[in-house]
């Protein structure tokens, strides 16, 4: 016999290993977008394969992709004949950690303090991939389990799953399951369970300007010189309108506008502009003044400069004229836009912008698909019943700013809805620095786990 009860009691009595574990998970350095951190993205690939198969998971094995290997394990044995099959989702790689001399703790040394586990990787997302497997620990040590398990923990999630397109389909079937639990997604605060139906796409580019050959002395040469870093400002700064809306020719052609039911919906959310406010520290918003932050985030489009680079920076002052400036930009993506599409269309605003006195070009390094995933399915019904018995209220249901590419691909190429949740909160600090965990949300999210595995039919 096996329960849900049974199995949040040994949950409960594991607390203090299971952070442990994460701990240690933590400590690899497993940032994924660095070559030099490639042994250490590998190790922590071999820690998570080693985990799956402590806790009892089969077959598990390091698939090669063409880049950081993709972890796979499964457990095919449900008693029950019409046992359905749930795919774990996760990434085990994690965003750099600068700026480090902002960070108040060793980024790779987990750090309790309160409520909070302080590390790089926390909250997105080794603690809740830890959360998942710790359910799943859970209920295989204290009787049958009741659904068939296969897993899929990638290592280039952060860097847009870059090799995932050409990797699930040629191993189409091994990931057919009824349904993806993917704990990658968060909620809106620890007292509110979420369910997110929405994520936007990337396109993630550089923008390259050059000027001279060289560096040139700016007292001889400024005023005379186009200087390429005025150049690239000059150009990234026509890239939006004094409403914040993005001039790229054609860039909402594509977007399907938000319906009054939706704008409804979100209205009801507790993502107001106080709670942006509140968590960014900013003095003010900003923005498409037609939509609320919300929709903002979740539901249009946008263009942002992700880093600059031209110039002398370092301390003190030198008098140059720099021969070339660099801007990352990348575009977060709604229904219907197309990576590609947006591309050319950067392409064209850049043609019709950059002045004669520069050459430049514009490199692509990776994209996303933007998804909505169905939220009538069992997985996601059998998930919002696990929230109501733990937290004693229903989950709300929102779209989400961020990205995880790997959702539409599971939907195109094997026909897997995923249910997008999480423990992961908008004060976590993710990608920035004194990234944090709330473990009481932790803790929760592998109660609400164990209840989704008994729930789920
Ligand atoms: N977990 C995040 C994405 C996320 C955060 C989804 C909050 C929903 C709510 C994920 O790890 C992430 O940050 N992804 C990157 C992907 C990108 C590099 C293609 C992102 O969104 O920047
Ligand atoms: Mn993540």
């Amino acid at each position: 016999m096996s329960d849900a009860k049974t199995a949040i009691d040994y949950a409960h009595k594991n607390r203090e290993r299971f952070t442990n574990e994460l701990s240690e998970f933590i400590k690899i350095e497993s940032i994924s977008t660095d070559d030099e951190y490639k042994t250490q993205v590998e190790k922590a690939a071999e820690w998570a394969a080693e985990h799956l198969r402590q806790i009892g998971i089969e077959n598990v094995k390091l698939m090669p992709t063409g880049g950081h290997p993709v972890v796979y394990g499964d457990w095919l044995n449900a008693k029950r004949p019409d046992a359905p099959t749930v795919l774990i989702y996760g990434h085990y790689d994690v965003q750099p950690v600068d700026p480090i001399e902002l960070w108040e703790t060793s980024p790779f040394e987990a750090t309790i303090q309160g409520d909070y586990l302080f590390a790089r990787g926390s909250s997105d997302m080794k603690g809740q991939v830890m959360a998942t497997l710790n359910a799943v620990e859970s209920v295989m040590k204290t009787g049958d389990f009741p659904v068939n398990l296969k897993f899929l923990l990638e290592g280039e999630e952060e860097i847009g799953s870059m090799n995932m397109g050409n990797f699930l389909p040629k191993h189409k079937d091994l990931f057919k399951a009824d349904f993806c639990l993917n704990p990658d997604a968060g909620a809106i605060s620890a007292d509110e369970p979420t369910i997110t139906f929405g994520l936007r796409g990337l396109a993630y580019f550089e923008l390259h300007v050059y000027g001279p050959p060289r560096d040139l002395h700016s007292g001889l040469f400024g005023g005379t010189v186009h200087n390429p870093a005025q150049a690239l400002a000059e150009l990234i700064a026509g890239m939006h309108d004094e409403n914040g809306t993005v001039t790229l020719p054609g860039f909402y052609d594509a977007v399907r506008p938000v319906t009054e039911q939706e704008r409804e919906a979100t209205a009801k959310l507790p993502t107001t502009p106080e709670s942006y406010l509140q968590q960014t520290g900013v003095p003010a918003l900003w923005g498409e003044k037609e939509y609320t932050p919300a929709l903002r985030t979740g539901a249009r489009p946008t263009l942002e400069i992700n880093g600059l680079l031209s110039g002398w920076t370092g301390a003190g002052s030198k008098t140059v004229l720099p021969a070339k400036a660099m801007a990352k930009i990348s575009c977060r993506l709604v229904p219907d836009q197309d990576p590609a599409e947006v591309q050319k269309q950067l392409m064209k605003y850049v043609e019709e912008h950059a002045p004669k006195t520069i050459t430049w070009e514009v490199k692509s390094l990776h994209d996303s698909p933007w998804a909505i995933t169905d939220i009538n399915t069992n997985g996601v019904r059998a998930m919002a019943a696990a929230m109501e018995t733990v937290w004693g209220t229903p989950p709300l249901y929102r779209r989400e700013g961020g990205s995880i590419g790997v959702v539409a691909m599971l939907q195109n190429i094997c026909g897997v809805e995923s249910g997008l949740v999480g423990g992961g909160l908008p004060d976590d600090n993710v990608h920035s620095p004194n990234e944090r965990m709330h473990l009481p949300t932790w803790h929760k999210n592998m109660d609400a786990f164990i209840h989704f595995f008994f729930n789920m039919k």
